[in-house]
């Protein structure tokens, strides 16, 4: 891409001012108590999945779907399951489940990587084969050990899963509305409902962290943070 070309995207883009960006993420909490009155539009949903789905990734993978949970018999059950949806669920406007990639999906040639790399990107099959073998399989099995155990592709994918639910949070917060994570579950209750209910191949996805999404019925709470001095160092 050209400076000109460069330049000239950020210039028809408006540049939201640090005093907004900052009051956006001051006033972010994690919502323990959602206002089971009040609903997510469908425009500003639409705009926080999009958030997802526009998230980089290494490699490009975008190794994580979005379950949309609808279901109420569904939300029951995983409240069931979750302790940390207490407040949130029933009560939250949306609730999302993410899950990551599993190892077996990730797969160098397995159909996911082909579908990405072929059927997304466009690549012909000699870009296809270069990508993988020349650079992902390598880089995974000596730079990152990700061949070690089993499990660790599927880690590395859910690592990626967290980079899409934190601009999902962060989109939310610019435009007012409310969100936590939740982690706290039971993952193999989880993926077994997720496989009941919603046909979940759990030989592909697995759960990996939830969302609740709506508007706070609780006041704000102060934030306690380490001091950027103890976060961040110039070396
Ligand atoms: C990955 C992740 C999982 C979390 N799981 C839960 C949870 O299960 N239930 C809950 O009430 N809060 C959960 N939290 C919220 C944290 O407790 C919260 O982010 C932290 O205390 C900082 O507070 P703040 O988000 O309000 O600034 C989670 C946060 C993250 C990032």
């Amino acid at each position: 891409m050209s400076r000109q070309t460069d330049d000239g995207a950020l210039a028809s883009r408006k540049i939201m001012s640090n005093a907004d960006i900052l009051s956006a993420l001051q006033w972010r909490q994690s919502t323990k108590k959602f206002d089971s009155t009040r609903q997510i539009s469908n425009e500003d949903f639409e705009l926080i999945l999009e958030a997802a789905r526009l998230s980089p990734s290494s490699f490009g993978f975008e190794p994580w779907n979005l379950l949309v949970i609808t279901d109420t018999d569904l939300l029951q059950a995983i409240r069931e399951t979750a302790w940390g949806a207490e407040g949130k669920l029933p009560e939250a406007s949306h609730f999302i489940v993410i899950t990551a990639k599993t190892s077996a999906a990730l797969e160098p040639h397995g159909e996911y990587l082909r579908h990405m790399l072929q059927g997304i990107r466009g690549y012909n099959a000699e870009e296809y084969a270069d990508y993988i073998d020349n650079w992902f399989e390598p880089w995974a099995r000596n730079d990152y050990g990700r061949f070690e155990t089993p499990q660790l592709l599927h880690e590395w994918a859910a690592r990626q899963a967290y980079i899409a639910l934190a601009n999902m949070m962060t989109v939310a917060a610019l435009r007012g509305i409310d969100t936590c994570p939740i982690e706290g579950f039971n993952q193999g209750k989880v993926t077994k409902l997720l496989e009941q209910f919603a046909g979940l191949d759990t030989a592909l996805d697995l759960p990996v962290v939830m969302l609740a999404l709506g508007y706070r019925a609780e006041a704000a709470r102060p934030k306690t943070r380490r001091p950027m001095s103890e976060i961040a160092c110039k070396i």
